[in-house]
């Protein structure tokens, strides 16, 4: 049963880099209890009673998930501690001083910003990186994912800068973009409709057709439908026929269909 004194750990995930590390955290903290962002939004109310609590989530070009953002603002918190965590590919840039800034404004302190390098998910973009590269950054997720919550469990606080203008600009671009990137989803002849899309999208983004998916503009572009596709059945933007996918090792679609509460 939650009481206040059960730290509460908040993710957002589209590919299970950062639903592998919240359930690290979890296990590491012992009596936390875990919440998928994309179903806590939906409820009419949010309300975080905790002594603890942890908001953990992908970065996004330098920033945080819009839904995530949302939840932030949206959700009435009372905690005695609050934490951040942004798995991120390359660079988070400014994610964590976003959580700052948003938080600031309704005169809530960030006490402690933690950064987890994984493994890059984007991987129209970038591609998918090689099997060393991926064992390296995965290694290194276990050991960020294990030293934060040590940090979180002895309540250390920490300081993040909240003025990153560049990355700033940069998260304000996708915020605009996101919805106008939604044309650049494609299912291919190699769909089944099968729906494990549908289920797995955390933004209900996704209606089915008996023809297949069909995206529509609440998509957070989180790549969990392109890289889950059991029959890689759906691109994006330019992608190459040949491009392979990805997803964490150790998370199946079938755990992640928790985080749409279906
Ligand atoms: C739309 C999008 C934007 C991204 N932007 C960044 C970024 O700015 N910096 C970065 O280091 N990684 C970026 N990434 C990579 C993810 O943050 C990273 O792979 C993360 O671990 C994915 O977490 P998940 O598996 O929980 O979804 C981006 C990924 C996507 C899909
Ligand atoms: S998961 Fe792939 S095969 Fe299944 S409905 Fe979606 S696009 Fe089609
Ligand atoms: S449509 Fe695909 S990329 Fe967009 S939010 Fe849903 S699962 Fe993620």
């Amino acid at each position: 049963m939650s009481t206040k004194n059960t730290p509460r750990i908040y993710y957002f995930s589209g590919t299970g880099n950062t639903y592998w590390s919240a359930k690290k955290m979890a296990e590491r903290l012992g009596d936390a209890e875990v919440f998928p962002i994309s179903r806590e939004i939906r409820l009419p109310k949010l309300h975080i009673e905790a002594d603890a609590a942890v908001f953990m989530f992908p970065a996004y070009a330098y920033g945080v998930p819009v839904m995530v953002r949302c939840f932030l603002e949206k959700a009435e918190i009372h905690a005695d501690y609050l934490a951040a965590l942004v798995s991120y590919g390359t660079s988070p840039g400014g994610a964590l001083a976003e959580v700052r800034r948003v938080l600031g404004r309704k005169n809530l302190p960030l006490h402690y910003a933690g950064r987890i390098p994984a493994v890059e998910n984007f991987i129209p973009i970038f591609g998918v990186q090689k099997a060393e590269v991926q064992a390296r950054r995965l290694a290194m997720q276990a050991e960020a994912t294990e030293q934060a919550a040590g940090a979180i469990s002895s309540r250390t606080n920490n300081n993040v800068l909240s003025f990153r203008p560049f990355s700033s600009l940069v998260s304000a671009l996708f915020r605009f973009a996101r919805p106008r990137m939604v044309h650049l989803f494609r299912r291919t002849g190699a769909c089944t409709a099968c729906g494990l899309c549908a289920r797995i999208c955390p933004a209900g983004a996704i209606t089915m057709t008996p023809e297949g998916p069909v995206f529509q503009n609440a998509c957070e572009n989180c790549q969990a439908c392109l890289n889950f596709c059991p029959c890689r059945a759906i691109n994006f933007g330019r992608m190459k026929p040949d491009t392979g996918r990805y997803h964490h090792p150790e998370v199946s679609a079938v755990a992640l269909f928790d985080l749409n509460g279906k």
